[in-house]
């Protein structure tokens, strides 16, 4: 039995998304197929034609997950299958795919938490420079909600805006790869805005009993060293990563240090549409962020955590950072959170046998369940959490190079199995918030 754990209210589960696993058959053409299409754009030269398959393998990947007592999975919708030509009128074909994989859910005890974007567009919809995007995306929205408002009890309108800002627009790490901070200054307030039409319209078409939350990727950020210079991009950085998104998302102004570079793209009547009301937030945690500045584009780099920290492939672990940052966010907006991702990167080696025995995973989510403990008991309401990822899949742009998964795939051959530390999740989050809560 999982999402029990003694305490009624605090569930567990695994975090996938649409762009990282499903193959390109049945959808339209996605920003993300242009970019790994793209040669020089993805680190080890992969694309996103076939992935892990998820799309037609799902049978598979679910009865791994149910046989290990997962009850929750928060999975994203391809916006491109659901409108891959244009605005309006969704594909039919594209909303019975989601609708046959919630059944297979379903039938095995799964219960679907639903992101409604993590970062693919179809390449009729533009990109966050262009303010009309954020109505096109709240269409979408309303066409998903439309169709399964009487199934998902839980729905995510956006993953992570602020990595799509950061590292699509102020740098070009990720698609559409301006490399610009007036560019990305436009896309933070214009995903802002399209997180609040979201929201609503999300709302607008689901019945009264569903929830409607948002997540984002909260870390706070600290400077690699005492250098002044690193210290102000600390600093600066600290308002860029949380409370840019976070402020007006929860009715408050952008922060003074950042409103001469955002203002420009605000009209009236903006900030209102952000404070759409949410239900819950949905916090992404890794590690804490450490920053230097660098003399050359884009300027602010990314490095420089305390050698303390154990290393572990893309992060550090740090449980440390993840306790402060959910009390950090709980004592600002005092709202109910779930922890929608964390997850770690342990394996390097290709053998199989090293892939599936990963003591150290289980070993970093011992510490960051304990973390996610302190933090309950010092206060921040939250209520959940989700370990990403589901299965090993591709990691962005920087294709199969990170393996964070709890169900092993080999992206050659497919053949997948649960890895060691899956099997021990559900045991794992009942001594951690087991009959006494935590
Ligand atoms: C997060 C993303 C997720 C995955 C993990 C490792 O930032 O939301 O898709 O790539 O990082």
């Amino acid at each position: 039995m999982s999402g029990r754990s003694g305490d009624a209210d605090f569930i567990w589960g695994l975090a996938t998304a649409a762009q990282q696993t499903e193959s390109r058959n049945g959808r339209g053409r996605s920003n993300w197929d242009v970019w790994s299409d793209t040669p020089g754009k993805i680190l080890d030269g992969s694309t996103t034609e076939r992935l892990t398959e998820f799309d037609t393998r799902y049978p598979e990947d679910l009865d791994i997950m149910a046989s290990a007592g997962v009850r929750h999975l928060r999975l994203s919708l391809s916006w491109p299958r659901i409108q891959p030509e244009g605005p309006g009128k969704p594909s039919e074909a594209g909303l019975d795919h989601y609708a046959r994989l919630f059944d297979a859910m379903q039938a095995r005890g799964i219960e679907p938490w639903v992101t409604l974007w993590h970062w693919d567009s179809p390449v009729w919809a533009g990109d966050f420079v262009d303010r009309d995007k954020a109505w096109r995306i709240a269409d979408y929205a309303a066409c998903v909600a439309a169709r399964f408002n009487d199934r998902i009890s839980n729905w995510m309108v956006m993953n992570e805006p602020n990595t799509v800002a950061t590292r699509g627009y102020g740098a070009a790490f990720d698609p559409p790869g301006h490399g610009s901070i007036p560019k990305a200054a436009r896309a933070i307030h214009h995903l802002n805005l399209a997180i609040g039409l979201m929201a609503t319209a999300t709302r607008a078409n689901v019945n009264g009993r569903a929830r409607v939350g948002t997540v984002h990727n909260c870390a706070r950020a600290y400077p690699a060293n005492a250098n002044p210079f690193n210290r102000l991009t600390a600093r600066f950085m600290d308002d860029v990563w949380n409370w840019a998104f976070l402020d007006p998302l929860f009715g408050r102004d952008y922060p003074v240090t950042l409103r001469p570079l955002l203002y420009g793209a605000v009209k009236s009547g903006d900030m209102k549409i952000i404070a759409a009301p949410l239900d819950f937030l949905g916090v992404n945690f890794y590690a804490s962020l450490y920053f230097r500045m660098i003399p050359r584009k884009p300027f602010i780099e990314l490095g420089g955590w305390p050698d303390s920290m154990e290393k572990c492939g893309l992060f550090p672990v740090d449980p440390e950072g993840f306790e402060d940052i959910l009390t950090t966010v709980h004592d600002r907006y005092r709202t109910p959170i779930y922890v929608t991702e964390t997850g770690f990167d342990v394996e390097l080696a290709e053998a199989w046998q090293d892939r599936v025995r990963d003591p150290d995973r289980t070993r970093h989510y011992d510490s960051y369940f304990a973390a996610l403990a302190r933090a309950r008991a010092r206060g921040a309401d939250v209520r959940g959490v989700f370990c990403w990822g589901a299965t090993d899949n591709w990691e962005w742009s920087e294709g199969f190079t990170h393996r964070l998964g709890l169900i092993a795939v080999d992206a050659q051959t497919q053949k997948r199995e649960g890895k060691d530390s899956l099997f021990k999740l559900d045991g794992q989050i009942a001594r951690h918030f087991g009959p006494n809560g935590a």
